[in-house]
């Protein structure tokens, strides 16, 4: 099996992904978070930088419904060195789907079509395209996948929810399913791969399985992969130490003041509660996550974890 690691916007940047390969690794490839405008800022600058990449294979996603804009942020991709380019038809926010972005563009057909028909034709890179099954319910599924029959995709990575959805309700292995068996594109899943378990569902369901991609449940576990490969996780909670504090010492030297770091560590460090308290043998994460949510300053944060840790 071939492991993915999601995009995550506010998350999955160049300081994470390093950090990540170097203490758990795992994965083929990395997604950015999306980008969406031309001029790039100063984080999404130091995020596509080839030399913050070294060594690890990184797939930028743009999200736009404006091939001008697709085809200038493909060009730029290229000329920096990457050998694809992702096209996100799967962020479910309200305010990117009224604009008829991320997934609300699967609301306006015609308007995809046009739009695909321009950058298969124009782009300097191969698409890979990563999808939701719809937005109000998943009624338009094959159709939408008949659109995306057409095109030369690289890889279509399905996401099987519909937009209403968010991340409520399991996706739906049967939606992937009749993907596997309409359209004739390398396809990824992504999930809830959680565990053994949900992987061996998936294999059962779509035996040619080869590839998924995984986002929240290697934030809940970043020995996942050592998992769903069959061997014994090591729970070492000095390498999570390790890891963490490479995290912080990056963000350090990125970001001036307090505050955006101590938001960007909380949001990741709600999630990797869940392994740190497996690697403490507890079942609390309540109490953890409360005393991280408390820290209003950096100093408190870390006198939080490392008491946690
Ligand atoms: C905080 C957060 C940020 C995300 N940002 C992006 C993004 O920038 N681009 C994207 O395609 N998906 C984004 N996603 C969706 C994930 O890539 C993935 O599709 C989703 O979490 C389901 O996979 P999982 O169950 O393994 O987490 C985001 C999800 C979360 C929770």
């Amino acid at each position: 099996m071939n492991y993915y690691f999601a995009p995550m916007e506010g998350i999955t940047t160049y300081i994470f992904r390093n950090a990540f390969a170097k203490y758990y690794g795992g994965c083929s490839t990395y997604y950015t978070p999306f980008f969406s405008s031309i001029g790039f800022n100063k984080r999404e600058l130091h995020d596509i930088n080839p030399e913050n990449n070294k060594n690890l294979r990184v797939v930028p996603q743009i999200l736009c419904n404006d091939t001008g804009i697709f085809l200038t942020l493909a060009d730029k991709f290229a000329d920096l060195g990457y050998d694809e380019v992702n096209l996100n038809l799967g962020c479910p926010s309200g305010t990117v789907v009224a604009k008829k972005k991320g997934s609300g563009f699967l609301s306006v057909p015609d308007r995809l079509e046009a739009f695909l028909e321009t950058v298969f034709d124009k782009s300097p890179l191969p698409i890979s395209v990563k999808t939701r099954i719809g937005v109000k319910d998943a009624e338009n599924w094959e159709q939408i996948l008949d659109l995306y029959a057409k095109y030369p995709i690289k890889e279509l990575i399905i996401h099987p929810r519909f937009q209403k959805q968010f991340y409520r309700d399991m996706p739906s292995l049967d939606a992937y399913v009749l993907a596997t068996k309409k359209i004739n594109v390398p396809l990824v899943y992504n999930g809830n791969i959680e565990d053994p378990s949900h992987l061996a569902a998936l294999l059962k369901k779509a035996p040619a399985t080869d590839t998924v991609m995984i986002g929240r449940y290697l934030l809940y576990n970043p020995e996942l992969i050592t998992e769903l490969n069959g061997s014994e996780p090591s729970l070492d909670l000095a390498r999570f130490r390790d890891f963490h504090a490479e995290m912080m010492e990056g963000y350090l030297s990125e970001m001036p003041g307090d505050r955006p770091l101590l938001h960007r560590m909380k949001e990741l460090m709600f999630y990797c509660c869940h392994y740190i308290a497996r690697c403490k043998g507890e079942s609390d994460t309540d109490s953890m996550i409360k005393k991280i949510r408390k820290a209003e300053h950096l100093a408190e944060y870390k006198a939080a974890v490392q008491s946690i840790l």
